[in-house]
């Protein structure tokens, strides 16, 4: 029996299926045969597969026991930055697993998939109106998959006006995705400095901006949970030089129904549906980012594109100008339903209101640990807020530290020294799903880490205890990795 086998009654150290049979053990009852037996064929007798005799509540124990081992957004606060874990309400779940959705075959002919159809169409325009934007594609399957979208219209943009620029503007507090999706189209991204405020100015973008640059890609409100509030002036700087001002609308939780991009001068912007619309984010499932476009870059979107032609909703490749096809047919569809249903449930007013609560979550947050932990930049935030280990350093205690205890807290950890920009980031982001006392819970637990990190660090060094897996030695990892096969 392993050291940790009962010392909690719940987080048990799990023994294998195999471990826990006892011959004799039947999870199941069948009726009384009430036919004359019949030897089986003997290729299906023999030894049979190695499968352990187990009861009923032996199975439902052990595979209860191992969901508890993971932490999701139904356990508990998720307060990751950048990421917007937010708790997605299972309606939205249920809508996608309608049979009429969920069974909907890509290859069927249109005249099967009228209300698949009439979904997309719907999406696209919802999608629209809340950026102020013109047209929508759905195709992309991920944010870093929709800026890549986002840069081949750009690049074909400037083609169809005869010319071939090579750069792209890219702030330093931008997501790392930004300056990826750059030069995997082929540009050079082009790093320019936020200023003291944390934010891009004007200044900064006229002195790089020229002829042979291609654009600026934004990401608005940034990676320090700033708005971008010199966006307006920046655009106009670079559309008189011919440029195109892509918005990373990733963090658009903190600006739905409040403000529309298109109305500032985004030319195009994708978003992320498995953040902002009702799918969580990460863990490998399928996501979705759609780019939505100004008229003067519509011909470019990705072919096939749902059209409407005599009542009949169509799927159509007739765009001589698109960039062509960015995904198998046309998007992670279960996820469009859950965006679908997500904006229908909640309409303009609910959802101006989720970005409110997630901005005034945040604010909360940062006003409340700001004189435990460094704040990074004193001022009002969007959605998330970041602080250092500045404080700490007397202590020699790290960012890394304090993330792990969280976890003996009961808490999934920040996001941890991201943004680069700032020195031993945490970075918070609370949003809108979650009530006071929970947020005050979490604040309450930081704080007491704070205390323990003066008075006891060695439980900060030794971090995590309590959790399923304990510290991991680090070094050990880094100098013999052991990489899944
Ligand atoms: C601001 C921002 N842009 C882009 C992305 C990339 O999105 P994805 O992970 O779906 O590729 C993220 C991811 O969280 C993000 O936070």
């Amino acid at each position: 029996m392993k050291e940790t086998l009962g010392t909690t009654g719940l987080i048990l150290d799990e023994p294998l299926l195999w471990e826990k049979g006892k011959k004799g053990r039947c999870g199941f009852s069948l009726p009384r045969r009430d036919v004359v037996a019949s030897p089986l064929d003997t290729e299906l007798t023999g030894d049979g597969p190695d499968f352990p005799d187990l009861s009923e509540v032996d199975v439902v124990r052990h595979y209860t026991r191992l969901s508890t081992w993971n932490f999701g957004i139904d356990t508990g606060m998720y307060p990751l930055g950048s990421c917007t874990m937010k708790y997605n309400p299972k309606i939205n779940e249920r809508q996608a697993n309608l049979p009429g959705f969920a069974g909907a075959h890509p290859l069927a002919p249109p005249s099967l998939q009228q209300g698949a159809l009439q979904l997309m169409s719907e999406l696209e325009q919802y999608l629209a109106e809340i950026t102020g934007m013109d047209a929508v594609t759905l195709q992309p399957a991920a944010g870093a998959h929709g800026e890549l979208t986002g840069m081949q219209i750009i690049r074909s943009y400037h083609k169809s006006k005869g010319s071939s620029r090579s750069k792209i503007i890219v702030p330093d507090t931008a997501h790392g995705t930004n300056p990826a999706s750059a030069a995997l189209c082929g540009f050079h991204p082009l790093p320019v400095k936020s200023n003291e405020q944390g934010v891009l100015s004007l200044d900064a973008v006229v002195e790089v901006m020229d002829e042979d640059t291609a654009g600026i890609m934004v990401t608005n409100p940034n990676t320090l949970g700033l708005f971008e509030e010199n966006i307006k002036k920046i655009a106009e700087a670079v559309h008189s030089k011919g440029g195109l001002v892509y918005g990373d609308g990733a963090n658009m939780n903190a600006v739905m129904g409040i403000v529309r991009m298109g109305d500032i001068g985004i030319d195009l912007m994708h978003l992320n549906l498995h953040k902002t619309f009702s799918t969580p984010h990460g863990g490998g499932g399928p996501g979705s980012g759609p780019v939505c476009v100004k008229s003067h870059l519509e011909p470019f979107l990705p072919v096939p594109r749902v059209i409407k032609r005599k009542n009949q909703f169509l799927l159509s490749e007739d765009f001589p100008d698109s960039i062509g096809k960015m995904q198998a047919f046309y998007g992670n569809f279960g996820v469009m339903v859950r965006a679908y249903s997500y904006i229908l449930s909640m309409g303009h007013k609910n959802l101006r209101k989720a970005s409110r609560l997630s901005v005034l979550n945040a604010n909360y947050v940062k006003e409340m640990l700001k004189g435990s932990l460094h704040l990074a930049y004193d001022r009002p935030c969007m959605h998330e807020c970041v602080f250092s280990d500045r404080f700490q350093k007397e202590q020699k205690i790290s960012t890394l530290e304090m993330a792990k205890r969280l976890m003996d807290y009961g808490f999934h950890p920040p996001t941890i020294y991201f943004p680069l920009v700032v020195h031993g980031a945490i970075m918070v982001e609370p949003t809108e799903t979650e009530s006071k006392e929970e947020i005050d819970l979490f604040i309450d637990a930081l704080k007491s880490i704070v205390n323990e990190a003066k008075e006891a660090p060695e439980l900060l060094r030794q971090a995590p205890k309590k959790c399923k897996a304990k510290k991991m030695d680090e070094t050990a990892a880094a100098r013999h990795p052991r990489l899944a096969g």
